[in-house]
């Protein structure tokens, strides 16, 4: 509290308390974004519509303020990359001295860009550690086309076609090599691809094939080996064992989905298959890994190894945009002896990898992973429990602090209910909660907070969300 009280950070509302979004000082801010940026943005989408959503101005730990001083809890992690919570002063620090002694030497190396492929190896999955090589980009978007890139490099012609999924969000790049003529840069590189062969995920929930887990004995599995019996599905000509697919890539559990988790034994199935069809498995791990399921990788729940993993977003705590794609050497090496293969301007940026490098020594000294663990129980603990009180929920699932919950008319029909959805989310804006609504059908909410968040902050969130749904209860 200021001397007067009468400061905008007296004035403005606390998490929990009904205000005005946006407020008068943002509206007045927002003019300048209607006028001069363009459209297209998240922001102009969220919150049911560009009116609704406030002007953000500091952010500390797991809350924000808006311009009109009104404080909001974070349960939407800025797309999971706050792990340690907003202004991770560790993080910044490292960075800021970093930034005082070296900052940039396009592409070159720099005893950050040593220290972060050395530390991430350090924590590279199963029968990965050990034979772990990374390279560097800039967004997710960037390092999912390396990926691609890298996976149809190593293997062998015809094998071009790549396997994804249904509800998969894999980010917004491939234009640029298009219209990248030289021949050098452009051989074998999957830009514009037309022989992507998209497969249900397995959304237990809505089970594509109608069936139920456990009983369903892994059908979707099934019906994935069965495209590789004919000639007829694009994948596999058994008589002539010519193999077309190079890739197989998949978000372990789907986050644009709305937080779809598969039932525990279908990555072994996937990694046979890929196995006996020498087949690239990448595991698109920016939104759900780095610790937020309490395992380094959610694919290690899983029980099985990837053969490369995309990560951004976590990886430098939201503090520097960076990505990184790390696999297994034999594939990694693809372009070993080719230079240029892999250059840009900013990759192995010093800055970017002195926040990555100091971002995974926080989380393992701080015992992060266990601390997500323990939290992300808690956390889907409650919302069970109000599951129990609100017909509306149908679903509750997750690991750890990657959570999501469907909203549904019935749970018998298992009718969506996405007014519902909509309802909630902006609801719980105008209570101080931001949650994010993202899903097949409009109708589920996903919660991954930074990993510091507090049990008495999630306590808010689920009342604030009890509230919520009440209140959509009765419109
Ligand atoms: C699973 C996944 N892959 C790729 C991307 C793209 O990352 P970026 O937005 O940094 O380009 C995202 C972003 O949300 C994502 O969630």
């Amino acid at each position: 509290m200021c001397e007067q009280g009468e400061c905008k950070n007296c004035l403005g509302k606390s998490c929990g308390e009904l205000r005005e979004v946006p407020g008068p000082k943002s509206r007045e801010l927002k003019k300048d974004l209607f006028e001069y940026e363009g459209g297209g943005t998240y922001w102009r989408a969220t919150f049911d519509g560009e009116d609704r959503i406030p002007v953000f101005e500091r952010q500390d730990n797991v809350r924000q303020w808006d311009a009109d001083g009104n404080e909001y809890i974070d349960t939407y992690g800025p797309f999971a990359a706050s792990c340690l919570g907003h202004i991770p002063t560790g993080v910044i620090d490292a960075v800021y001295k970093q930034a005082h002694q070296l900052m940039h030497v396009a592409d070159m190396p720099t005893i950050p860009r040593a220290e972060l492929v050395k530390e991430l190896a350090s924590i590279a999955p199963g029968d990965m550690l050990g034979n772990a090589v990374v390279h560097t980009e800039i967004g997710g978007s960037a390092a999912v086309e390396l990926a691609l890139q890298i996976a149809e490099y190593s293997t062998p012609s015809p094998q071009h076609a790549i396997i994804s999924y249904y509800g998969a969000y894999h980010g917004r790049m491939s234009g640029g090599m298009s219209a990248t003529p030289c021949a050098y840069y452009r051989e074998k590189v999957p830009a514009i691809k037309n022989d992507i062969v998209r497969i249900p995920f397995p959304y237990c929930y809505r089970c594509f094939y109608g069936r139920e887990y456990p009983s369903c004995d892994m059908f979707c599995i099934k019906a994935l080996k069965e495209m590789f019996r004919s000639p007829e599905y694009g994948l596999y000509d058994p008589n002539t064992k010519t193999n077309l697919v190079s890739t197989l890539i998949v978000e372990p559990a789907q986050f644009h989905g709305g937080g779809v988790y598969a039932p525990k034994e279908y990555f072994q199935g996937i990694r046979e298959i890929c196995d006996e069809y020498g087949i690239v498995f990448i595991a698109d791990e920016i939104a759900i890994g780095m610790g937020r399921t309490g395992k380094w990788w959610c694919i290690e729940n899983y029980g099985v190894t990837p053969d490369m993993i995309v990560t951004s977003k976590a990886l430098s705590a939201g503090v520097w945009p960076l990505s990184a794609v790390m696999g297994k050497r034999e594939i990694m090496d693809v372009w070993k002896g080719k230079p240029d293969k892999h250059m840009g301007t900013w990759h192995g940026n010093a800055l970017g990898c002195k926040a990555a490098s100091t971002t995974i020594r926080t989380i393992k000294e701080q015992g992060l992973l266990g601390q997500v663990a323990d939290l992300g129980a808690y956390f889907k603990d409650g919302l069970l429990e109000l599951q129990k009180r609100q017909a509306l929920i149908g679903c509750v699932e997750g690991i750890g602090l990657g959570l999501g919950i469907e909203l549904v008319k019935d749970r018998k029909t298992k009718e969506p209910a996405a007014d519902a959805t909509g309802f909630v989310v902006r609801r719980a804006l105008e209570y101080g909660v931001l949650i994010n609504l993202s899903s097949y059908y409009g109708n589920r909410m996903t919660f991954m907070p930074p990993y510091v968040i507090t049990k008495k902050d999630i306590d808010l969130v689920l009342d604030v969300l009890g509230r919520c749904l009440d209140e959509a209860g009765n419109i």
